[in-house]
C-alpha cells in the first residue's frame, strides 16, 4: 500500500542562530507522537540542527532571511523532515557534502561534517539548491516504535 501523510507541521522563523535550538525542539516534539526511542530522538534533533544551522550560517551568511522547516509523518511511520532557506545557494552539491569540506572561514572552526553526520543519522538525505536562490535539504527516517492512534 502506498504510504500516505498522517501529519504535517510547518514552522517558519528568522534567521537568528537562537533558532537552533528551537528547531530542534520542534523536530523533537513532532517525533514525539512515534513512541521513538532516545537514539531516534537525538539523531533528529542532531540532523536536524545540522541542516538549520547551514541555513543560517551559510545560506544567510552576511544577510537575513526566513528558514522553512517542514516536519511529516507517513503512514509508515517514517518522518519526513524539510529544512528550506533562500540564500546563497551550493554551486556544487557533491563537493559541499564531502566530509570535511567546508567553505567557513577558519576563525569559525566549522569542521565540514554535517552533511556527513545528517546522513549518518538519518535513513535518507537529498539537497536541492540553486545559486542565489536557496537550498533544501530533505530527510528521512523511519522510526521503529507505534504511532499513538496505533497503540
Ligand atoms: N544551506 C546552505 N546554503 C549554502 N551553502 C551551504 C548550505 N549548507 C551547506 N552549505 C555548504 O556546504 C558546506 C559543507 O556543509 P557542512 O557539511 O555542514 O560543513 P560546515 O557547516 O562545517 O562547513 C558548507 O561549508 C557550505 O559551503
Ligand atoms: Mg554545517
Amino acid at each position: 500500500m502506498r504510504r500516505y501523510t498522517v501529519n504535517e507541521c510547518k514552522v517558519q522563523f528568522p534567521s537568528l542562530s537562537r533558532n537552533e535550538s528551537l528547531s530542534r525542539s520542534a523536530a523533537a516534539a513532532f517525533a514525539m507522537q512515534c513512541d521513538p526511542t532516545v537514539e531516534e530522538i537525538a539523531a533528529i534533533k542532531t540532523a536536524v540542527s545540522e541542516a538549520v544551522t547551514n541555513a543560517i550560517v551559510h545560506g544567510y551568511r552576511d544577510m537575513n532571511g526566513v528558514v522553512e522547516l517542514v516536519m511529516r509523518l507517513y503512514s509508515d511511520n517514517t518522518v519526513y523532515i524539510q529544512i528550506k532557506d533562500k540564500g546563497r545557494g551550493i554551486p556544487d552539491i557533491k563537493q559541499a557534502m564531502e566530509p570535511a569540506y567546508t567553505t567557513a572561514p577558519a576563525d569559525e572552526e566549522r569542521s565540514g561534517l554535517g552533511f556527513t553526520v545528517m546522513e549518518s543519522f538519518m535513513d535518507k538525505v537529498r539537497v536541492r539548491s540553486a545559486e542565489n536562490r536557496g537550498t533544501a535539504v530533505t530527510m528521512e527516517k523511519r522510526l521503529t516504535g507505534k504511532r499513538d492512534d496505533e497503540r
